[in-house]
């Protein structure tokens, strides 16, 4: 049975991550589903579970922005103060930072054999006095099945995980909704986003100034390295129907299209578009009004959709391509089989 653990009982947390169980916990970004991180065994069986490839290494998740030198090699006076800029701005928030690793502090399968680790503080109280209670950090990647929508919510983690997983932190739905932005800050070069999130390059550079950010894919690997960004190549985020990621001013044609083959469709949209297209699809849901609000709501929508069995597509509004719209665009596109823009 998979309990579902209230802020008030956190030290049964702790006591099942001890124990080597997995814990699920709430973040800022999307739930994670927690294992100690000095346990190869718990977090071996962190992999298992999701059915996630033992290459993809997973972040480390700390109570207290300092603890994060204890896990690196903290040798360069550059990217020290570098991090300390960061960390003070950003921290807890949803930024990761990949920094070398320490030897010895944490197994191998934590980092997928390499010689970095990804590290973040999340903003939430109720996790980081898991953290504190627990005596060490605890990895955790999303708490999905590996390749479905990341859970903003308990019920979603219940729907993967219950009677699998040891317990679930009880919370409110994440108020950003998609995984934080993944920094690399081992390269020579310059600072390089292997994942973009709700920090974007613009609010970075406001804090580093002088140095160069570059987002991954555009930037070339050095010729000596391995990949930077191992889960960048993965499926993700896929319900079971084919989503088709569609612009607001192209999306009366599709439904028109789709709607003369008789296909059966669910759309997610903004709500200013929600009115017009209401009648003309078998399910619809509104993402809110904002950006922020579509971003915190996207994979809750994919989710519906994903368990009613008459739906044969899903239509998901996709954003103008802004920066400010970049981790919703990003995460959209890579649940989509078909853009239209
Ligand atoms: O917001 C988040 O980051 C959430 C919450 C739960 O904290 N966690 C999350 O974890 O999204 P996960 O495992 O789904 O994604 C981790 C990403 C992967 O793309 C992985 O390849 C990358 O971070 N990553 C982790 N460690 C890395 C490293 N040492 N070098 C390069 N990329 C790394
Ligand atoms: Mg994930």
């Amino acid at each position: 049975m998979t309990k579902i653990i209230q802020a008030s009982e956190i030290d049964e947390g702790a006591a099942l991550l001890q124990d080597g169980q997995l814990v699920a916990f709430p973040t800022e970004t999307v739930f994670g589903l927690g294992a100690i991180a000095n346990n190869a065994d718990a977090v071996k069986s962190v992999y298992t579970v999701k059915g996630r490839p033992s290459d993809n290494p997973l972040i480390v998740h700390i109570a207290d922005p300092e603890d994060i030198f204890d896990y690196m090699i903290d040798n360069d006076p550059e990217r020290h103060d570098l991090i300390e800029k960061l960390t003070t701005q950003f921290w807890p928030g949803p930024l990761t930072l990949v920094v070398p690793v320490k030897p010895d502090t944490f197994p191998s399968v934590v980092t997928g054999g390499m010689d970095t680790v990804g590290i973040r503080l999340p903003d939430h109280e109720t996790t980081r006095d898991l953290i504190r209670a627990t005596g060490f950090p605890i990895v955790g990647p999303s708490a999905n099945i590996s390749g479905k929508p990341s859970p903003t919510q308990v019920a979603h983690v219940m729907h993967d995980f219950d009677g699998v997983i040891g317990g679930v932190v009880n919370a409110e739905p994440t108020r950003i909704g998609v995984e934080s932005t993944v920094l690399d800050l081992t390269d020579s070069r310059g600072l390089i986003i292997l994942r973009p999130g709700y920090i974007t390059k613009t609010m970075l550079a406001e804090v580093v100034t002088g140095m160069p950010i570059y987002i991954g894919g555009t930037i070339a690997n050095n010729a000596d390295e391995a990949p930077k960004a191992p889960g960048m190549k993965y499926v993700h985020y896929s319900p079971n129907q084919p989503v088709m990621a569609v612009s607001s001013d192209k999306m009366s044609n599709v439904l028109a299209n789709l709607s003369s083959q008789s296909i059966k469709v669910a759309l997610a949209t903004s709500e200013n578009n929600f009115e017009k297209y209401k009648t003309s699809v078998a399910s619809i849901v509104s993402l809110g009004p904002t950006i922020e609000t579509a971003t915190q709501q996207l994979f809750a929508a994919l989710r519906t959709f994903d368990d009613q069995e008459n739906i044969q597509q899903i239509v998901v509004e996709l954003y103008p391509d802004t920066e400010k719209n970049g981790a919703y665009r990003n995460r959209l596109i890579k649940a989509s089989s078909t853009v239209v823009e």
